[in-house]
């Protein structure tokens, strides 16, 4: 039996599958935090059943945590359980705050109290930077986060940097510039486009309803991006990285490639509605990974077509038809 454990957090969201299958591959013994729910959320881990084990626990609850470290006795921690929905932050800030922030400290401690040599990964978010200076951001640029979401983490990402100061833990956040997937929730918009691309193609749509077509953003796959959490956890050194492919693309410009994919002209189905349209906007968020690059040789290898084409691919094969598509 593998002596490298991991506990991941949030492994029913996108990034946790992706990650439990790299650290399965890598011969780890996955264990996975879920919370209570009244129906099952592991869509996303179903292929993984008897592969991983899942521990109840909640970021919300002290108690849970310490008996989710006891009970898995992992060396790694991969903290990726967040009200993840930026939108959503205006409405439950409070709670956004409490999981996404707070949370973040629940973990640290329990850490402390069960196992200080656990190695510990934050999942930062780009959202930080906000309002920026700068294009591209690096580790060095100054956040100015314009959603509750980005403060409160912001507020996760230096009580992390704190504990690894003041307590010598070995902890490291990930500043992930957005990362999507077939596996990305609906709402978000990547993967509202590509989904409603597919609909609209196979005629069960005639509209996409969208905010801020000018917002940029530095869209990677995935896939790609959880092998730099696990890069983070074995670099000898515990320091803070930004993983972004460096790109910047608007989202008027995803609309254009998933459209242009199953061959309709966006024109004609793609309205502006002021409903998806923030308070405050992010407007211009783009990465300069150089750093990971440099020091733990991570690159990413997807790009933004392919992995546009990928999610408006399996879209169209979720939604109950293969088309052979061509532009
Ligand atoms: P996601 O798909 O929304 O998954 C979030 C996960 O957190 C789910 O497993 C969810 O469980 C869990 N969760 C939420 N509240 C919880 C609580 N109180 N206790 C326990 N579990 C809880 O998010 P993702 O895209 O995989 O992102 C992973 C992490 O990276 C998040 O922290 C996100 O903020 C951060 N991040 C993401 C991106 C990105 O572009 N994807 C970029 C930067 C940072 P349920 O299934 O029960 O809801
Ligand atoms: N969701 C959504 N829906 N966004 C829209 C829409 C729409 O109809 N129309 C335009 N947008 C714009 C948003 O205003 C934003 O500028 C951009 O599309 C991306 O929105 P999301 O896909 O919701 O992602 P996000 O950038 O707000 O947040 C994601 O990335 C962060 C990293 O920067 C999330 O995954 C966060 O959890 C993550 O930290």
């Amino acid at each position: 039996m593998s002596d490298r454990r991991a506990l991941i957090t949030g492994i029913t969201g996108q990034d946790g599958s992706y990650l439990a299958e790299l650290l399965l591959d890598e011969g780890y013994q996955v264990f996975g935090m879920v919370r209570r729910a009244s129906t099952e959320s592991s869509e996303r881990i179903a292929h993984l059943a008897g592969r991983v084990t899942l521990l109840q626990a909640d970021l919300l609850d002290q108690f849970s945590l310490v008996g989710a470290l006891e009970e898995a006795r992992p060396t790694e921690v991969y903290n990726l359980a967040a009200q993840s929905f930026v939108p959503t932050s205006w409405r439950q800030p409070v709670l956004t705050a409490e999981f996404s922030g707070v949370g973040v400290t629940r973990m640290l401690e329990a850490i402390r109290m069960v196992d200080p040599s656990v190695r510990f990964y934050q999942a930062s978010s780009s959202e930080m930077f906000g309002k920026v200076p700068e294009a591209p951001q690096n580790e060095l640029t100054p956040f100015y986060p314009r959603s509750p979401y980005g403060v409160a983490k912001a507020y996760g990402h230096f009580i992390t940097v704190n504990y690894r100061e003041s307590y010598d833990l070995f902890a490291v956040s990930g500043i992930l510039f957005n990362h999507e997937s077939p596996r990305r929730g609906l709402e978000f918009v990547t993967r509202k486009i590509t989904d409603g691309a597919a609909r609209i193609k196979l005629g069960l749509a005639d509209e996409l309803r969208l905010g801020n077509l000018d917002a940029k953003r530095d869209w990677g796959f995935a896939g790609d991006y959880v092998r730099a959490m696990l890069m983070m956890l074995r670099h000898h050194e515990p320091t803070d990285y930004v993983v972004a492919s460096g790109e910047e693309h608007s989202v008027r410009d995803l609309v254009e490639l998933a459209f242009e994919h199953v061959g309709l002209d966006p024109e004609r189905h793609v309205r502006v509605d002021p409903a998806f349209v923030r308070p405050t906007e992010s407007d211009r968020l783009v990465g300069d990974a150089s750093k990971a690059r440099r020091e733990l040789g991570w690159e990413p290898r997807v790009s933004f077509r392919e992995m546009v084409e990928m999610m408006v691919d399996a879209d169209l094969a979720r939604l109950g038809e293969r088309h052979d598509v061509t532009v």
